[in-house]
C-alpha cells in the first residue's frame, strides 16, 4: 500500500490533551526496555526527538537517573503538557523541553551521548529530516534508538489493527492511530533512508506486528 501522509505537528490543544492523557505505558516502557537490552547503562546528555508530552522522556529519566534529557518538539501544545508532567514529577533538574521544528540546523552538533525518538518518523513528509538530525546531533558512537509504527498492508488491515489496539480509546486518538498506520514507513523504506543518510551503522527491524525499531551506534560526523 502507498504511504498516506498525515499532518506533521500535533498542535491542536484537544489532540495534545487526549494524547497526553492516554495510557501508552506498555508501548512506551517497551521502548525503554528495548534500549536497555541493546545498550545497557548510559549517562550524559540524551536527545529525544519529537518528544510530544514527554512520557517516553520521563521514562528514560527514571530508568537512567544519571542521564540529562533534552526533549524537542515543534508543537507548543504538546510541550505545555510535557512541562506540566515534568514539574509535577519533580524531574525539572533532569529534563528540559524545547520547541524546535525539524529540520533544525541550529541543534548542537555532536553534542548528545544518546539519541532516541518514538513515533516521530511517520509524521515526517521528508524522513531525511530525522536522520539528518540524528547524524548531526549524536556524538560518534552514541547509542541511537528510533521506534515507530510500521505501515499497515492495506486500509482494511489498518482498520483491524485499530479495532484491536485502540479499542475504547477516545475517538480523536483512534483516528490518529488509524491515520498513523497509513502514514508509517516500511522497514525496507527505512533501510533505504538510513543508507541515503550515511547511517549504515544503524539497523532497522520489525519488533512486533505494529512497530519497527532502528538501533545502533552513531557514526562519526562527515
Ligand atoms: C505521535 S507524537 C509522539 C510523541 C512522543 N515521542 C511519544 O512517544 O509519546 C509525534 C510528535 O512529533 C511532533 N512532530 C511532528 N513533526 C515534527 C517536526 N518536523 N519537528 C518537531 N516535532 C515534530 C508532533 O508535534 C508530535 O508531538
Amino acid at each position: 500500500m502507498e504511504r498516506c501522509p498525515e499532518p506533521e505537528l500535533m498542535d491542536d490543544a484537544e489532540q495534545a490533551r487526549a494524547y497526553a492523557q492516554a495510557d501508552f505505558s506498555r508501548a512506551h516502557q517497551a521502548v525503554v526496555a528495548l534500549f536497555q537490552r541493546r545498550f545497557g547503562n548510559v549517562a550524559g546528555i540524551a536527545l529525544d526527538l519529537g518528544c510530544g508530552p514527554g512520557d517516553v522522556t520521563i521514562r528514560f529519566a527514571r530508568a537512567y537517573p544519571e542521564l540529562h534529557l533534552l526533549g524537542i518538539d515543534g508543537s507548543e501544545a504538546m510541550l505545555a503538557e510535557g512541562r506540566q508532567a515534568v514539574a509535577a514529577l519533580g524531574l525539572a533538574h533532569q529534563i528540559t523541553l524545547e520547541r524546535r521544528f525539524l529540520p533544525d540546523p541550529t541543534l548542537p552538533a555532536a553534542a548528545f551521548d544518546v539519541v532516541v525518538s518514538n513515533s516521530l518518523l511517520h509524521h515526517l513528509s521528508d524522513p531525511a529530516a530525522l536522520w539528518r538530525a540524528v547524524r548531526h546531533a549524536a556524538r560518534a558512537g552514541a547509542p541511537v534508538l528510533v521506534v515507530d509504527l510500521c505501515r499497515a498492508e492495506s486500509p482494511e488491515a489498518a482498520r483491524a489493527l485499530t479495532a484491536e489496539h485502540a479499542a475504547g480509546a477516545p475517538e480523536v486518538l483512534a483516528r490518529d492511530f488509524y491515520n498513523s498506520l497509513l502514514a508509517a514507513y516500511t522497514v525496507a523504506e527505512v533501510t533505504q533512508q538510513l543508507a541515503a543518510a550515511g547511517l549504515g551503522s544503524l539497523h532497522a527491524e520489525t519488533t512486533d506486528e505494529l512497530h519497527l525499531a532502528v538501533w545502533g551506534h552513531a557514526p562519526a560526523r562527515a
